[in-house]
């Protein structure tokens, strides 16, 4: 039996008495990219920092490569490379000097780090920007050489915690084509965390977790044909409206800002309900399955959050103002 890059079984883990994983297991398959997705709070970033030795668990087992990430943090943390949700770049230093840094940490020898370095920032199209200051770099590039940093040392698993918020869809597209041709090419094993439902359709496995359970697991296409099922989304007009579709259709979930959905019942099912409700709603459309929907059915709730970008960049550009 091959040994998986990541073993995690009945993981728990409490912040003063809260629940923040519980019960939580998974198996990540050599050189397979595996997305975790959950909405904020669900738990993504604590499973993460336990897999990465900085986070010891209440409780469970975790491995990375075969090794007992609590019992032997030193060797796991050889055989990992992270991306923390978090920029944790120097600001002050050049690109150079925050890889040469992490090198030292790795007890990397002298003419090795030198060698990697200039590799790493190859891969990511950083030699030019080789002695800028870190402070000058836009947030794709900081992203950039942080996943530059993650590999310095060959590990053959890579974490990375929300890699592309706050970024524009172009440069989020750019990181995802960089860690796919490193998986290729390198036989890299991929955990990604994220709350872009749109980032996972590519992934080999996808485990949604939320509020520290996971709900379920498997590859995009798996989860589409075993929950994904169509939804009406509807703006009723007024709340008479809404309690009368609440009432009729128990399984409605409500959206919040006055948007329910609805979930298809079979066919002729969208037509009967238009013919009930259709004048009274001031706006309706349907969703096909997609995993937004596997979502929905699963946790009750809608991932996708219109804010966020918003959100996002302004927490992103909160945080640089901190650091400051
Ligand atoms: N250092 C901490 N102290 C107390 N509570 C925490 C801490 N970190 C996370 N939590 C709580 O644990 C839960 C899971 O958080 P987290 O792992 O950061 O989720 P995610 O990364 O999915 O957003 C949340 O309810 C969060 O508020
Ligand atoms: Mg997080």
């Amino acid at each position: 039996m091959t040994i998986p890059s990541v073993f995690v079984d009945n993981l728990s883990h409490s912040y003063a008495g809260k629940l923040a994983l519980d019960k939580v297991s998974l198996t990540i398959a050599r050189g397979s990219s595996f997305a975790l997705l959950g909405p904020n709070g669900a738990g993504k970033t604590t499973l993460i920092s336990i897999l990465c030795t900085l986070r010891k668990a209440d409780s469970g087992t975790a491995e990375v490569d075969g090794i007992d990430v609590r019992r032997s943090p030193t060797a796991a943390r050889k055989r990992i490379g992270v991306v923390f949700q978090d920029s944790s770049l120097d600001d002050r230093l050049s690109a150079y000097e925050n890889l040469n840094f992490h090198g030292l940490v790795y007890g990397m020898p002298a003419r090795d780090r030198r060698q990697r370095i200039g590799e790493m920032l190859a891969l990511v199209e950083l030699e030019d920007w080789r002695d800028a200051i870190v402070r000058s770099f836009s947030g794709g590039m900081r992203r950039r050489l942080e996943i530059a940093r993650a590999l310095l040392h060959n590990p053959a698993i890579l974490f990375l915690d929300e890699p592309t918020v706050g970024l524009d869809a172009q440069t989020r597209e750019r990181i995802w084509q960089y860690l796919d041709q490193l998986r290729r090419e390198r036989e890299l094993t991929v955990l990604t965390t994220t709350h872009y439902i749109e980032e996972v359709e590519t992934a080999d496995q996808v485990c949604i977790i939320n509020n520290g359970v996971i709900v379920n697991q498997g590859s995009p296409a798996e989860l589409k044909l075993a929950h994904g099922r169509s939804w009406i989304h509807v703006v009723p007009r007024d709340d008479t409206v809404r309690t009368a579709i609440l009432a009729r259709f128990p399984e409605t979930r409500d959206l919040g800002s006055n948007r329910l959905a609805v979930p298809v019942a079979g066919d002729g099912f969208v037509d009967q309900f238009l013919a009930s409700f259709g004048s009274q709603l001031s706006e309706m459309r349907l969703e096909q399955p997609s995993l937004e929907s596997v979502f929905l059915a699963l946790t009750g709730t809608e991932l996708r959050d219109r804010a966020a970008g918003r959100r996002d960049a302004e927490q992103a550009a909160g945080r640089r103002a901190g650091r400051r």
